[in-house]
């Protein structure tokens, strides 16, 4: 079939299996072109591996360290006319690259804060593997059902105290303008966040896998964390999800004990603002985004997904002297480049200017749109759109 992207909001409904093939196989190139990782993981674990950060994580360890990788998601294959999900295509990209190129490669689709999942990882791992010697936890999701309790919790996007006012932006259409947010009503919001998007899933992925003694020797685990400039403060870290960061940032100490018996270490790292599907959710992030796109590029300093991720692996979590850099409060930064005295003043210099008027000449916003639509597979370079695409797509290691 022909499939096109039809959009509802900041989702985008289809996927192209022909255009994540292609973001995939650009993604792999980048990472051959930057050469090995000297010392890097061998077996790896990625939970969160479909999209944005984790299938990044995915591709530079099998890509850039030829590491052997078991990636859990949760994603939905094609069925009677309706598209597979993005994560879904790129999976299927992913293993077919992998296989390839002689590197194992299996996936598992479910829900990752099940034990069930968690069960069905351990038994994989034993099978093929034995032991990992990296974890790498990039979930990102709106909600959670607690294993133990059965409970549903639903993470909310809200600032904490006052009501939030900035701008925004409806990237599809380019119009600024101002929005309120109005702060939790109550602790729950924040505790149901928290519990969400805290540390306590990757706290059992730990304690399940360590007891289940699939972990090796000398085990690395890291999970990603965002702070960002302050006009994001109310909304992103002194709101409900930076309580959710908080939550997982201290869960480090935690697992850092847990692991000390196997000389296994925890980092969060944190990352640099990118366009995914979970931040497009967020309000006045993506505006802030498309400006800061526009600064980072004229700099020379921009990057994707990928880009972060090969540096998180070669320039921190595995460098040559077995350093990894940290700062004051134990976290790894690669959103350094982001943070920049000087990126971040111009950053504030146009948000002061930002209109709907001026947003076309002083933001990249083409290019968070473009970015996007690449999430699906669409408007990637070199793919025939025109072309009859088969939806259908296997993965290979799924029945
Ligand atoms: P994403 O939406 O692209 O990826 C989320 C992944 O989680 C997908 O693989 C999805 O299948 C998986 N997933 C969601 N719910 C699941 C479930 N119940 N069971 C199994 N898999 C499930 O998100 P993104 O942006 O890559 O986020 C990953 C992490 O990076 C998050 O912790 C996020 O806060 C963090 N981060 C994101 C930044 C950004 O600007 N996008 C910046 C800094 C950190
Ligand atoms: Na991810």
């Amino acid at each position: 079939m022909i499939i096109q992207p039809r959009t509802r909001g900041f989702i985008c409904l289809t996927a192209h299996p022909d255009g994540a093939l292609q973001a995939v196989k650009n993604q792999i190139e980048y990472v051959k072109s930057k050469g090995k990782i000297k010392n890097g993981p061998k077996k790896v674990l990625v939970i969160g591996a479909s999209t944005g950060f984790g299938l990044s994580s995915r591709i530079a360890a099998a890509f850039g360290s030829d590491a052997a990788t078991i990636g859990v998601f949760f994603e939905k294959p094609a069925s009677e006319g309706k598209m597979g999900t993005a994560g879904w295509y790129n999976s299927a990209a992913f293993e077919k690259e992998a296989h390839a190129a002689g590197l194992y490669a299996k996936s598992i689709n479910g829900d990752a804060f099940s034990d069930d999942i968690k069960r069905q990882t351990i038994d994989l791992i034993k099978k093929d593997l034995g032991q990992v010697d990296l974890v790498v936890y990039s979930l990102a999701s709106p909600r959670r059902t607690h294993p133990k309790t059965g409970v549903a919790y639903a993470s909310v996007l809200k600032p904490i105290g006052e009501p939030f006012t900035n701008k925004t932006v409806d990237f599809h259409t380019g119009v600024v303008s101002d929005i309120t947010i109005s702060p939790v009503e109550n602790e729950e919001d924040i505790a149901n966040t928290i519990a969400v998007m805290g540390g306590e899933d990757w706290k059992f992925w730990i304690e399940d896998l360590k007891n289940a003694g699939v972990l090796a020797d000398g085990v690395k685990t890291v999970a990603y964390s965002y702070i960002g400039p302050e006009l994001t403060f109310p909304i992103y870290r002194n709101g409900t999800i930076g309580q959710a960061k908080n939550d997982l940032e201290k869960t480090v100490t935690v697992l850092n004990d847990l692991l000390k018996d196997l000389h296994g270490v925890s980092y969060v790292s944190v990352n640099k603002a990118l366009v995914t599907q979970s931040s497009s959710a967020i309000p006045v992030v993506p505006l802030y985004i498309s400006l800061l796109y526009k600064v980072m590029k004229e700099k020379g300093t921009h990057e994707g997904t990928i880009e972060q991720m090969q540096r998180l692996f070669a320039g921190r979590l595995y460098t040559e002297n077995g350093e990894v850099p940290l700062d004051a409060d134990g976290r790894i930064r690669i959103d350094d480049w982001e943070m920049a005295e000087d990126v971040q003043a111009e950053v504030a210099k146009y948000w002061d200017k930002v209109t709907t008027e001026t947003l076309p000449d002083i933001s990249d916003i083409e290019g968070y749109r473009k970015e996007f639509f690449n999430l699906f597979g669409f408007e990637i370079d070199g793919v025939d759109y025109k072309k009859d695409a088969n939806e259908n797509v296997k993965i290979p290691s799924i029945e």
